[in-house]
């Protein structure tokens, strides 16, 4: 996982803490650390993560007078894609020199949105910013999947957002619907990612489903298996 927002949510979220690391993405960015050398393994999540702080809200302008400097990312995640099957990338809020470096590096965008009004010119934003990277940098970027999150079925605006980008998007937009829950909202809280604060909770079951869908989506039928094993595990 690849913490590439300021605001360390990721970082903290998988039970990392951002302001204990030696070096972070800051670090491989404007002063060519490795990967290796910067990345953490977080035992309660299971996976490694190369950490983010606000040390990064420099690296935007550190990053205008460096050479190639929508790459830094993609070189320096090249030297370890052997040893990972996924690598998750956290992006800003907002279109920057950090976001262009994502969408440069990698292989598909996952978009969570909430199905608002306003969340849907957001969306065509966002649109028109993956083409562009499309064709200046990225020519295999496409759109992985659109996932619903604070998915709330009695709103009738949910409904007709949802049939909206359904109709564009077709089998892109993900099965599986995150719906508003506490627990989530609960679990950053306590540093832990949620299916160790709560795995029985509507929250993690539905990111269990997620994982699942995802998995298939991209032919790892065997671990979408494990991933269904653990959700019926749940009591
Ligand atoms: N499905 C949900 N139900 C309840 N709370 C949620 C849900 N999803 C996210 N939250 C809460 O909403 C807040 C923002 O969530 P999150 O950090 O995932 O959003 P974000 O879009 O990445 O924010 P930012 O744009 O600042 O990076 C967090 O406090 C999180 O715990
Ligand atoms: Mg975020």
């Amino acid at each position: 996982m690849v913490d590439m927002d300021p605001q360390g949510n990721a970082t903290m979220g998988s039970g990392v803490d951002k302001n204990s690391q030696i070096a972070t993405i800051y670090d491989v960015l404007v002063d060519d650390i490795s990967v290796s050398q910067a990345m953490v393994y977080a035992e309660e999540s299971g996976f490694h993560v190369l950490p983010a702080n606000g040390d990064l809200t420099a690296a935007e302008v550190q990053l205008l007078d460096v050479e190639s400097k929508e790459r830094r990312l993609q070189h320096a995640l090249a030297k370890v894609l052997d040893q990972f099957d996924f690598v998750l990338i956290d992006c800003p809020p907002s279109l920057n020199m950090l976001t262009v470096n994502a969408l440069t590096a990698c292989e598909g965008v996952i978009i969570p949105m909430q199905c608002e009004y306003y969340a849907l010119e957001g969306l065509t934003a966002l649109m028109g910013t993956i083409d562009t990277i499309q064709n200046a940098l990225n020519p295999n970027l496409k759109i992985e999947g659109i996932l619903r999150t604070m998915y709330d079925p009695r709103m009738s605006l949910t409904g007709d957002v949802s049939t909206q980008l359904t109709e564009y998007f077709g089998d892109r937009v993900y099965r599986t619907c995150i719906p508003r829950n506490i627990r989530l909202a609960e679990a950053p809280s306590f540093g832990k990612p949620v299916l160790s604060y709560d795995r029985q909770s509507k929250g993690a079951l539905a990111y269990l489903a997620l994982a699942g869908e995802i998995l298939r989506r991209n032919e790892f039928h065997e671990h979408a298996d494990l991933v269904d094993d653990a959700y019926l595990q749940v009591p």
